[in-house]
């Protein structure tokens, strides 16, 4: 594994878009995998400027994202099919058409998670996937517990989840009490795969999950076992690895 360290948020949110800009440059018309939630947000902002300056090209970009809500429609602000298209989608020249989120809107969830492994599968794969990491290790929506060898699959979520999203919502009928995720055989088949992390609380998930034991209890420590992963981090969320590094 390879540990790239920045100063602050903006450097390290830099250095994982340069991770992303190179691959699109080497192959213009990659699959990259994508992540939501605060950590990336940079790293799409960063994106962006590049592209508005004239250096990257979207255009034959194919996107697969990470995770969605169950029941949630694309314009709800909440879906991750919206976050993508507001930090990202909507600010560069990508095809839409090109671009992937779990069908929220599917009922039936054998059908919208069979349809997404075929997705995965007919893009001949993912070249680089964008991961956060969760407090308790969780990558994508595979928390603690989660099977290795899932593909894309149907989560409950936790209760504590649920009460924490209830702030975005009208009624907590309202708030998604599942969603659809790629599994962990997913994530680990993509051909590279970068992390993002920042933050003192992130600091001790990050040790737990990249130099503790390899276990179901830390999805994201199955990572230890791809052959290539880049952990990008400010020093704040990097405190307690910084020592490996040297
Ligand atoms: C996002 C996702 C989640 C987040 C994780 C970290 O698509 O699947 O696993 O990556 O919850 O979130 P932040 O970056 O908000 O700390």
């Amino acid at each position: 594994m390879k540990i790239l360290v920045g100063e602050d948020y903006k450097q390290m949110s830099r250095k994982a878009a340069n991770i992303i800009s190179a691959q699109i440059l080497m192959k213009p018309d990659c699959v990259l995998g994508l992540a939501t939630g605060s950590t990336p947000i940079g790293t799409y902002d960063q994106l962006v400027d590049w592209y508005n300056k004239g250096d990257l090209d979207f255009s034959k970009v194919t996107t697969i994202n990470l995770d969605e809500y169950k029941g949630l429609e694309p314009t709800n602000d909440q879906s991750y099919r919206y976050f993508m298209n507001t930090h990202l989608f909507d600010r560069v020249n990508i095809n839409k058409a090109y671009t992937n989120v779990p069908n929220g809107l599917e009922p039936d969830s054998v059908k919208a998670c069979n349809e997404y492994n075929e997705i995965i599968n007919k893009s001949g794969g993912i070249d680089l996937q964008l991961l956060g990491l969760g407090l308790n290790g969780h990558i994508g929506f595979n928390e603690p517990g989660s099977a290795f060898e899932k593909e894309t699959h149907c989560v409950d979520l936790t209760e504590s989840t649920i009460q924490a999203n209830s702030r975005f919502f009208d009624s907590f009928d309202k708030v998604p009490k599942q969603a659809y995720t790629m599994g962990i055989k997913t994530i680990m088949q993509a051909k590279k795969i970068v992390v993002v992390v920042n933050g003192a609380n992130k600091a001790q998930i990050v040790k737990d999950a990249f130099f503790g034991p390899v276990t179901p209890l830390v999805p994201a420590s199955v990572l230890q076992l791809h052959n290539d992963v880049t952990l990008v981090g400010d020093k704040e969320a990097l405190s307690l690895v910084l020592d490996y590094v040297k």
